[in-house]
């Protein structure tokens, strides 16, 4: 069984996902953190982010790893760790640029498919639904408004002990959303046959009911 579960920046995409993939024994995979991941690489090595032949060389010459934990995904760059570090301010407001490069995508989409073929999958991202996994059994599109999300983010940055202000989230959320959604390879958009919930005023424990009672009723 394939879940697909699509939308923009911060609407609680990898938390449900993870959460549902967790109840149901599946795997998970979050496709934000491999173009994060390729983003850091073009980072470490000095590599402008809209250089496509470097950040191709880059891909072929490093190893990027995603491994399955207890709590979701670990993201390994050439076998070190940077689950972390790939959730960093400067990897958050540059990974559109990369990701919006075709051949990057072409080969991620790649891993994507290969490890959907081989196991039962939660995948969240922003394009699964329309491209990666078109015949997904269950594709939901969730979304919030851009306020709540900048205060879902404002909240995990103040436990982090990261002080920024709530217009630069706000601010950022659209920009990056704008990005994603006018892009010319596979933009963020919401497939047509998935169910979209809105989370604005919902909790996560609400959402994953929600998620979970579409994919019963899709079983
Ligand atoms: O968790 P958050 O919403 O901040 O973003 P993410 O899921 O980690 O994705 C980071 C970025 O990767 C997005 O803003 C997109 O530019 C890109 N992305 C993509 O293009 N396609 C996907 N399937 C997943 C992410
Ligand atoms: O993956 P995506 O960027 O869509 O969002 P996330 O990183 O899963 O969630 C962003 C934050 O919103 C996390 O701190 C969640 O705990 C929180 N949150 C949520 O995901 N869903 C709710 N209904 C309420 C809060």
């Amino acid at each position: 069984m394939q879940i697909a579960i699509d939308g923009p920046a911060s609407a609680g995409k990898s938390t449900i996902a993870k959460l549902i993939a967790k109840n149901l024994n599946f795997v998970y995979c979050d496709t934000g953190a491999m173009y994060r991941a390729v983003t850091l690489l073009a980072k470490n090595h000095k590599i402008d982010y809209g250089d496509v032949s470097g950040i191709l060389d880059l891909m072929n010459k490093h190893s990027i790893k995603f491994l399955n934990t207890d709590k979701g995904q670990d993201v390994l760059l050439d076998d070190v760790n940077v689950s972390n570090e790939i959730r960093s301010e400067v990897i958050t407001n540059n990974v559109s640029q990369v990701s919006a490069i075709k051949e990057v995508r072409e080969q991620l989409v790649e891993m994507q498919r290969k490890l959907a073929n081989d196991a039962n999958i939660v995948m969240d991202g922003r394009d699964i639904g329309t491209t990666v996994l078109p015949d997904a059994e269950v594709k939901i599109f969730l979304i919030a408004s851009v306020k709540v999300r900048a205060e879902r983010r404002y909240k995990e940055n103040v436990e982090r002990g990261i002080n920024t202000s709530l217009k630069i989230l706000e601010d950022e959320i659209e920009a990056r959303d704008y990005k994603d959604s006018h892009r010319k390879i596979s933009p963020l958009k919401k497939a047509e046959d998935a169910i979209e919930v809105d989370t604005s005023d919902m909790s996560i424990e609400q959402v994953v009911n929600k998620v979970s009672e579409i994919v019963n009723s899709k079983k």
